[in-house]
């Protein structure tokens, strides 16, 4: 089975065609990244002009990459949600209406298990069960999972999103939109120890997580410090640590609780290296293994959403002919494919 899958729910437009025999056989992205530098972050209306502007010269293109013509694709998945509601929407009315004129089934999948299957797309994918770390710039979220759609939250954050905190943490230090990766590859020159920032909610028992007082520690430090270009390299080394030491803490207590071997870590802040390096580590004193994405496939793509979506089609699970996108879609809501 060959699908076209389409990713509009923030400020990425990808494209991707999987085929259930011989894995992603296209995948093209066109990142809105210049569009909202200006304004140092997502503009939804202008996020939602760019993907009507991007997306059919897209899919154009993810057909011709897999040399495939619109006859050769037997379902397309379109993101549904959660997401910017006017970037979803450009998504999936193209998707549907797609699906209606090749007469093939259409499937809206959950952008987060999208992120959360993308291992899958490795040559060594994990194997259920597995605790899976949900970091991205809308969710940080810990997971049982036994199966696609058996899933159970097992802790997230109560405030903002890691990735949320990078980019907020990057924009109140001067640096450019988006803030994440630019904090972290500015950590590499700072040196340890500098500055003391706190581990939300690690001094109390449970595995949700809290980074909004973080983001405002930060801050002050940084208010208070000579802003110089080291200083504020060291401020980014102390910020980055704390998010990961954090999140480590977590996924201890995780594997700890659930018993579990296995460690996914998906979603944007999971291309993190220092994030990667100490999870790693972890996993090695519980005998477990972790499992990443390769970069790309960490942050928004279309190959994530054509996987998560032929799942579910050969599933036989598949839209009716009406569509409809939603902002806020709890994951643990999705229905099991077995
Ligand atoms: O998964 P994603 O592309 O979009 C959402 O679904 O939100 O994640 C984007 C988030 C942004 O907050 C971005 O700053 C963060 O992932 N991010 C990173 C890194 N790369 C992307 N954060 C820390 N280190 C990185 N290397
Ligand atoms: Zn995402």
């Amino acid at each position: 089975m060959r699908v076209l899958g389409i990713e509009t729910s923030c400020d990425e437009t990808g494209i991707a065609v999987y085929d259930s025999e011989a894995g992603i056989i296209a995948d093209v992205l066109h990142s809105q990244i210049k569009l909202h530098a200006q304004y140092g972050g997502v503009v939804p209306e202008l996020a939602s002009r760019d993907h009507v502007r991007k997306i059919i010269p897209l899919i154009n293109k993810a057909l011709e990459q897999a040399q495939l013509s619109k006859q050769d694709i037997d379902g397309v998945a379109y993101t549904r949600g959660p997401g910017l509601l006017g970037a979803l929407l450009v998504g999936s009315s193209v998707g549907r209406s797609l699906a209606y004129a090749w007469d093939v089934p259409a499937i809206g999948v959950h952008h987060m298990e999208g992120h959360l299957l993308a291992p899958m797309l490795e040559n060594e994918p994990p194997a259920f069960p597995f605790v899976a770390l949900l970091v991205s710039g809308g969710h940080t979220q810990l997971i049982s999972v036994k199966g696609i759609g058996q899933y159970a939250l097992l802790g997230e954050s109560i405030d903002d999103a890691a990735g949320e905190a990078f980019d907020k943490t990057a924009k109140m230090m001067g640096l450019p939109y988006p803030g994440g990766p630019e904090l972290a590859n500015l950590a590499t020159k700072g040196k340890p120890g500098q500055f003391k920032l706190p581990r939300p909610m690690t001094d109390r028992p449970g595995l949700d997580f809290s980074f909004s007082g973080l983001k405002t520690a930060a801050l002050t430090a940084w208010q208070q410090s000579e802003q110089t270009p080291q200083t504020q390299a060291n401020l980014a080394y102390a910020f980055e640590e704390a998010v990961v030491e954090t999140i480590a803490i977590k996924c201890r207590r995780a594997l700890e609780q659930t018993q579990m071997k296995t460690l996914v870590i998906a979603g944007g802040v999971s291309a993190n290296t220092r994030l990667r390096a100490r999870l790693t580590e972890l996993v090695k004193k519980y005998e477990a293994e972790v499992y990443y994405p390769r970069p790309e496939f960490c942050t928004d793509n279309g190959a994530m959403i054509a996987y998560a979506g032929t799942q579910r089609l050969l599933a036989g699970q598949q839209q009716d002919l009406d569509f409809s996108a939603t902002a806020r879609w709890p994951i643990e809501s999705l229905d099991s494919t077995v």
